[in-house]
């Protein structure tokens, strides 16, 4: 008889014997061997498109670690690419685009182009469900609608969100073009990767923080909710996992609309809060500061304990509040899942 996965257990909202645990980021440069791995790629997007490579980078945590799940290893931008945007990443600077300026310039974006571009992600995919360990969890993943439009649109990464914001909230009617067009996008490659494997899903919003409350409903959770919906029927057994980064009492507004399986809450977000405004509808991820993993200790042990202090009792999935940073030391990550792991079997 296979094992009942625990993170995929937790999110269908059966209850299980542990908490899960993955972190966002788990694969990437505070691991030496991620470092070793990615010299032997010409530049990041190769690395992505390279199955041997994205397969290798993805299991390197899964060797090392005691972790429930998998993410792929690939990007939220290989969306805008394959959609026809040039991307390129720069050493030192991070992602860079040629960014777009109006609706009249999307005619040139094709989903079905995309789904072609993307083939080595999804053949990445394949052989991962083939590889890994199966009572390990295999999590595929997309940016939401407005963080992925925002890069289109600032050609980067941004501070103020000024040239993203001028056009939403100044030009709805044609913001609304390019978010309906990222969603029949993003919802196409989240259905590809289930297709090829993919368990669970986890819809990105980095930048959902940047809305005023009026826009984070309508450009954040509206079209994060259109996604979703469509999922529902395309790939009902799957669950989604959706990550609104910032949006502070939002959340609740995530959780009160029903917005997938389960929400992933950033470091701000008080655990004892969130259990009655979040936890009390669904299941939910996190969230623990990124920097108590560089800091390490029992300074690292308080932080984890408040977390399952307020939220332990379930449905948890144990995570950060955003991803692993470069100078985390890996022995953190295993004293990070150890104390996870012995805060149930001492029956706090
Ligand atoms: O382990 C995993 O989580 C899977 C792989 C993964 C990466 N990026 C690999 C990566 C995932 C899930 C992402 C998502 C992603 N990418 C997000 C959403 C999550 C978040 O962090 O808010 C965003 C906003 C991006 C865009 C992006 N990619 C930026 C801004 C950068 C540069 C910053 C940096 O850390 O260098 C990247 C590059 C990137 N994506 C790296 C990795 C491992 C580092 C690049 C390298 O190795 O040279």
């Amino acid at each position: 008889m296979t094992r009942p996965k625990v993170l995929t257990e937790t999110l269908h909202g059966r209850k299980t014997d542990r908490t899960p645990i993955w972190l966002m980021r788990q694969a990437g440069r505070y691991l030496p061997e991620y470092r070793a791995l990615r010299a032997k790629a010409k530049n990041f997007l190769d690395f992505c498109y390279t199955p041997d490579l994205a397969v290798e980078a993805t299991l390197q945590p899964v060797r090392r670690y005691d972790l429930d799940a998998a993410i792929l290893f690939s990007d939220i931008l290989v969306v805008p690419h394959g959609l026809g945007q040039k991307v390129w990443f720069e050493e030192g600077v991070g992602p860079l685009l040629d960014p777009i300026a109006g609706a009249d310039e999307l005619k040139r974006f094709e989903t079905g182009r995309m789904v072609e571009a993307l083939a080595p992600v999804y053949e990445t995919l394949r052989r991962l469900k083939k590889e890994l360990p199966e009572e390990r969890t295999l999590i595929g993943f997309a940016g939401a609608p407005w963080t992925l439009a925002s890069y289109m649109i600032e050609g980067g990464s941004s501070r103020d969100f000024a040239k993203a914001k001028l056009w939403a909230y100044g030009r709805p009617d044609s913001f609304q073009q390019l978010t309906d067009l990222l969603v029949d996008a993003v919802a196409t490659h989240l259905e590809a990767q289930v297709a090829a494997g993919a368990e669970v899903l986890q819809i990105f919003d980095s930048w959902a923080g940047a809305l005023d409350t009026a826009a984070m409903r309508r450009w954040s959770l509206a079209p994060i909710q259109a996604i979703v919906t469509r999922l529902k029927r395309t790939a009902p057994s799957v669950p989604v996992i959706v990550f609104p980064r910032g949006v502070a009492t939002g959340y609740r507004d995530f959780a009160e609309a029903g917005v997938g399986h389960a929400i992933s809450l950033d470091q701000h977000v008080d655990p004892v809060w969130a259990r009655d405004a979040v936890q009390s509808k669904c299941v939910v991820q996190g969230n623990l500061d990124p920097r108590w993993l560089v800091v390490g200790g029992e300074g690292m042990r308080q932080a984890i304990h408040r977390i399952l202090d307020a939220v332990g009792q379930g449905p948890l999935v144990f995570n950060l509040g955003h991803g692993c940073v470069p100078e985390t030391p890996p022995e953190h990550v295993a004293e990070l899942i150890e104390t996870v792991r012995s805060h149930r079997s001492m029956g706090r």
